[in-house]
C-alpha cells in the first residue's frame, strides 16, 4: 500500500480508510498520541496508538525524531487541534533517535544551536517552514518571468573576467600551491593552471545575461553568486543566489516598474501558498520581538508588513534629494550615524539606507541617478555628466535588496568610463562586441535571493534563510 503525503490526509484524503503515513516523530504524548511531520506541511497528524495492541517493547523505541510508518484508519478526530487523526493498526519503526544523543528536542533551541546544526535544524518546525517558502518564492520568480516572456539563462559559474568589480573573488584553481610553476621572471604561471589563465567564481552574471538580451530580448539569470568579502553581517553571505533579469529596450524607468511589478507578484504568490507557514513565522517574530524595548518593535505583523508592500507603490526618490534628507535629519546632526553625511557624493551606508526606509518613508525605497564615482563602470551616464541611471532598492529591515541600472549602450562613452576606472578593455573584448554590433539601449538589476526570503520570513540573520550558509571562517557541511 503506497502512502499518503500528511498534507492531503489532513486536507481529508482517504477520510474512513485504510490509511499509510510516514514521517518523522514530533512528540509522543502519554504513550498513546504520536504527532507525526512528513514535511509536507507544517501541520502534522496525530496518529492514535492502541496500547494494548502493541508490545511495550517497540513503544519504547518511538522518540522524537524517530522515522516511522503507520497504517491505520483515518477518522475525524474528537480531540482538540485537529480535524482528523489516524487509529492506528499497524506500526513500523524505520530509524529511532536515541533521546539521550538527538540533538532536536521539543523545546527551544537558540538560533546559534541550530546553525552549528544545520543539517539536523531542518526539522524544526522554524526551518521546516522557512525553507518551503524559500521554495516557494524560488518557484515564483521562475513563474512570473515564465509568464512575462523571458528566457532562463545560465550565467557560466566559473568565470575569466573579473571586470565586473561587484566583489571580492574567489580564485579557482587546479594548480598545485605547494608546487607552483614560475615564469622566468619568478611569477606564478597561470598558462599551466586548468583554463590557462586565471580564474574566478562569478559574483554576477550580468555582463553574460546582456549579450542575450541582445539577442533574446527579456532574460533572467537566477543561481549562486560569489563574494570574498570579508563583511561578517547578518546580510552578508559568501555564496549567495541572485536573481538577474536583463531587458533590451528598458530604460530605467522601465526597469523600476519591472523590479516593483516583480516583488510584488513573488510576494503575492507567496502569500497565497504559504498561509499556514508564514502564520507560523508571524507568531514566531512576534515572540522575538517580545524580547525587545517596545521602541524597536515592529508596528505590523510579518503578513500585514507583506501585505503592505504588495499594496502600496514604492516611493522612487532620486539620490540628491535622498542626499538632502539625510543631511538635515536628526541622526545625522545629532551625530549618531557612525559616517555622518556631509557632502553630494558619498556612499550611502545600510544605517543611512534603513533611516529612509523605516524612519523617513516608512516603505519600499528605489533610489535612482547615484553619483557615477560610487558605481560600477557600465551604468549609463546622465546628461548632467556627474550621475548615472542607478536605482537601488530599499527594504525595511533589510537596507539594499535590489541593485540595477540603464546600461552604457555608447560605444564611445563606454570605452571612456573604461580608461578612466583602469579597466583592462581587452578583457571585455566580448562585452564591447556588443556595443559595437546593433547596440541598443537595455537595463537590469539583481535582487538578492536570500534577502528576499529574509524579509519574507521575518527572520533576522541572513545565516537562517539558506540550507548552508557560507560566511567567513565558515563553510561546515
Ligand atoms: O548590488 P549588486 O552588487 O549588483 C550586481 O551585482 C549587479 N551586477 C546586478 C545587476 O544589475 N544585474 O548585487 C545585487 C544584489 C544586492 O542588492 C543584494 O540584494 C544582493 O545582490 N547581495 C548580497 N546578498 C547576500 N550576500 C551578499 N554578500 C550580497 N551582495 C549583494
Ligand atoms: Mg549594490
Amino acid at each position: 500500500m503506497k502512502h499518503t503525503k500528511i498534507i492531503d490526509l489532513l486536507g481529508g484524503k482517504g477520510l474512513l480508510h485504510e490509511v499509510k503515513a510516514k514521517g518523522w516523530v514530533k512528540t509522543f504524548r502519554n504513550s498513546q498520541f504520536i504527532a507525526l511531520n512528513d514535511g509536507s506541511t507544517i501541520n502534522n497528524i496525530q496518529c492514535v496508538v492502541d496500547l494494548d495492541k502493541f508490545p511495550a517493547e517497540q513503544l519504547k523505541r518511538i522518540h522524537t525524531g524517530a522515522a516511522i510508518s503507520v497504517r491505520g484508519t483515518l477518522v475525524e478526530s474528537r480531540g482538540a487541534g485537529q480535524n482528523v487523526e489516524i487509529q492506528v493498526e499497524k506500526l513500523k519503526i524505520y530509524g529511532e533517535a536515541n533521546p539521550e544523543e538527538y540533538p532536536i528536542q521539543p523545546k527551544k533551541h537558540s538560533l546559534e544551536f541550530l546553525r552549528e546544526n544545520a543539517h539536523l535544524r531542518i526539522r524544526t518546525n522554524m526551518f521546516g517552514a522557512i525553507m518551503r517558502v524559500r521554495s516557494t518564492i524560488a518557484y515564483a520568480v521562475h513563474k512570473y518571468f515564465q509568464e512575462n516572456g523571458f528566457f532562463y539563462f545560465n550565467a557560466p559559474i566559473i568565470t575569466g573576467s573579473d571586470a565586473e568589480g561587484a566583489g571580492e573573488m574567489f580564485r579557482v584553481t587546479s594548480l598545485d600551491l605547494n608546487n607552483l610553476p614560475r615564469t622566468e621572471q619568478g611569477e606564478i604561471d597561470y598558462k599551466e593552471d586548468f583554463f590557462g589563465k586565471t580564474t574566478n567564481l562569478t559574483v554576477s552574471g550580468q555582463l553574460e545575461a546582456e549579450t542575450y538580451a541582445m539577442a533574446l530580448g527579456s532574460v533572467y539569470t537566477f543561481g549562486p553568486t560569489f563574494r570574498a568579502e570579508n563583511s561578517n553581517t547578518s546580510r552578508h553571505l559568501a555564496e549567495f543566489w541572485m536573481i538577474e533579469p536583463e531587458v533590451a529596450f528598458n530604460t530605467l524607468d522601465d526597469n523600476m516598474d519591472l523590479a516593483e511589478d516583480f516583488i510584488k507578484n513573488v510576494i503575492k504568490y507567496t502569500l497565497e501558498k504559504c498561509e499556514d507557514d508564514l502564520k507560523f513565522l508571524e507568531k514566531r517574530l512576534l515572540e522575538e520581538e517580545k524580547s525587545k524595548p517596545q521602541a524597536e518593535r515592529s508596528e505590523m505583523s510579518l503578513i500585514e508588513k507583506l501585505r503592505f508592500v504588495v499594496e502600496n507603490n514604492f516611493k522612487r526618490v532620486s539620490y540628491t534629494e535622498a542626499i538632502d534628507i539625510l543631511r538635515n535629519c536628526k541622526p545625522n546632526k545629532n551625530k549618531k550615524f557612525n559616517y555622518i553625511i556631509n557632502e553630494w557624493g558619498a556612499d550611502l551606508q545600510s544605517e543611512h539606507e534603513r533611516y529612509l526606509v523605516e524612519k523617513h518613508f516608512k516603505c519600499p525605497v528605489i533610489l535612482f541617478d547615484y553619483p557615477a564615482d560610487i558605481k560600477a563602470f557600465y551604468m549609463r551616464m546622465n546628461e548632467d555628466g556627474k550621475t548615472v541611471r542607478a536605482m537601488d532598492i530599499l527594504f525595511p529591515g533589510i537596507g539594499e535588496i535590489v541593485g540595477g541600472s540603464e546600461r552604457e549602450e555608447r560605444y564611445d562613452v563606454l570605452m571612456d568610463k573604461i580608461a578612466k576606472m583602469g579597466i583592462d578593455a581587452k578583457e571585455l573584448w566580448w562585452y564591447l562586441d556588443t556595443r559595437k554590433f546593433g547596440t541598443a539601449p537595455h537595463s537590469g538589476f539583481g535582487l538578492g535571493f536570500e534577502r528576499l526570503v529574509l524579509f519574507m520570513t521575518g527572520m533576522t540573520n541572513i545565516r537562517d534563510v539558506i540550507p548552508f550558509p557560507r560566511t567567513p571562517q565558515n563553510a561546515e557541511f
